[in-house]
């Protein structure tokens, strides 16, 4: 049972790393040699490498009970900006729009990021561990299990991350980031999250791409830890999956998936639609970093929610998200939609002074008309906004 499915993936993703200078990287079976290893890592990485092989780990289960490394300090998390005696944290100058960040365990990732930094002109930034030298797929991946655990237990605290080096890269400067990174236990390599929990702040308002490499695993985790961690960013398109079935073409899918993100990019679109009680209205729309996130969002799904008349002047409604936002004080008049507090969506059918940040315009015939589509007074409605 256990050496089942013993094959070029389980090489690729044990072997290669646990016995740490043995580099039998999958597919093009590229051989980087020292003979120095010791036996029984192999031994142990083969049983693991069965053991992913076999299982696919869809849903892994952590230990209960995480045992304590002496030599992990959950608290000494530095975020990559007080490492002493190293370069100032963020301090190289962009070359490009586009930054690629990645971490890298067994080297495939870092591959990803050398082939989609061919293809978007990019910087790249590796985020490295603070401490050097850990085997987290050791003894049945323990350590990189306990750092997955932690963060599943309180991903809020700042001590659930693993230390990480400082970045000289700062992601503040460029209008594109793509995260390249490793899936561990299902969810995103704790090293990556570290990095995306102190710095994710700095994406809000830029497009922002996800590439995710794993042995077999989905990644839907991995999405939803991208999405946890760097809120309020316009997501480009799909993450795209690299997995050992596909990693012989990882060149050739990241191009495509690089071009399509573009194409889509470059086709913003001027429109949405706004749906209430089955009739739709087109709404111009403005070109800001809200309308940006929102397109991004619609793109993905429409976004449905439920508004209340208040003032006698408009209909507002949380729409569960937030988007954004670049408010200013305007005096809105009758058709207009815009953001409030990020996330709540206001369509005027009166007007109101207050600090916005523009949406757009509903392309209405006359005033009558807009407020029986808005059911003005008449109480809640769904409101459905689409592409
Ligand atoms: C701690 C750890 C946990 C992992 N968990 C999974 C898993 O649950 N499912 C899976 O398909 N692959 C898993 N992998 C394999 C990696 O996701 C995969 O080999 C990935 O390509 C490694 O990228 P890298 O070479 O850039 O580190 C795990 C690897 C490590 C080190």
């Amino acid at each position: 049972m256990i050496f089942c499915k013993i094959g070029i993936y389980s090489v690729d993703i044990s072997i290669c790393r646990a016995a740490k200078s043995i580099y039998l990287c999958n597919d093009n079976n590229a051989i980087k040699h020292n003979m120095l290893v010791n036996f029984r890592t192999i031994l142990s990485a083969l049983t693991l490498t069965a053991l992913l092989s076999c299982t696919e780990l869809p849903a892994p289960e952590l230990p209960e009970s995480p045992q304590e490394d002496p030599s992990e300090k959950p608290g000494d998390n530095n975020g990559g900006s007080e490492e002493p005696g190293s370069e100032e944290p963020g301090s190289e100058t962009p070359s490009g729009k586009t930054l690629v960040l990645f971490y890298s365990y067994t080297g495939n990732c870092k591959t990803l990021a050398a082939e989609l930094a061919g293809y978007a002109e990019a910087d790249v930034q590796e985020i490295e561990p603070a401490e050097e030298g850990l085997e987290y797929d050791a003894n049945n991946y323990a350590i990189g299990s306990r750092l997955i655990a932690a963060i599943r237990e309180k991903p809020n605290e700042a001590s659930s991350y693993p230390a990480i080096k400082p970045v000289s890269r700062n992601a503040a400067d460029y209008e594109t980031i793509v995260i390249v990174t490793p899936l561990w236990w299902s969810n995103m390599a704790a090293i990556m999250q570290s990095y995306l929990f102190n710095e994710g702040s700095k994406m809000k308002g830029k497009k922002v791409g996800l590439i995710v490499s794993s042995a077999s695993s989905g990644i839907s985790s991995v999405v939803a830890d991208a999405k946890r961690l760097v809120p309020d960013v316009q997501w480009m398109g799909e993450a795209l999956w690299i997995n050992n079935s596909n990693r012989s073409r990882s060149d050739e899918l990241i191009k495509e998936w690089w071009n399509e993100l573009n194409k889509k990019e470059e086709t913003m679109t001027s429109e949405i639609k706004i749906t209430v009680s089955g009739k739709s209205l087109p709404v111009k729309i403005e070109d800001n970093v809200a309308t940006k996130a929102l397109v991004a969002a619609l793109r993905e799904a429409p976004i449905t929610y439920e508004a209340h008349d208040y003032g006698g002047f408009e209909k507002v409604g949380g729409i569960g998200r937030t988007l954004p936002s670049n408010d200013s004080q305007i005096t809105t008049g009758p058709g207009d939609v815009v953001l409030y507090n990020s996330d709540q969506i206001v369509l005027f059918y009166g007007s109101n002074s207050w600090s916005y940040t523009r949406i757009g315009k509903i392309q209405y015939g006359t005033l009558e008309e807009l407020k029986s589509f808005l059911q003005a007074g008449n109480g809640n409605i769904s409101v459905s906004l689409s592409l």
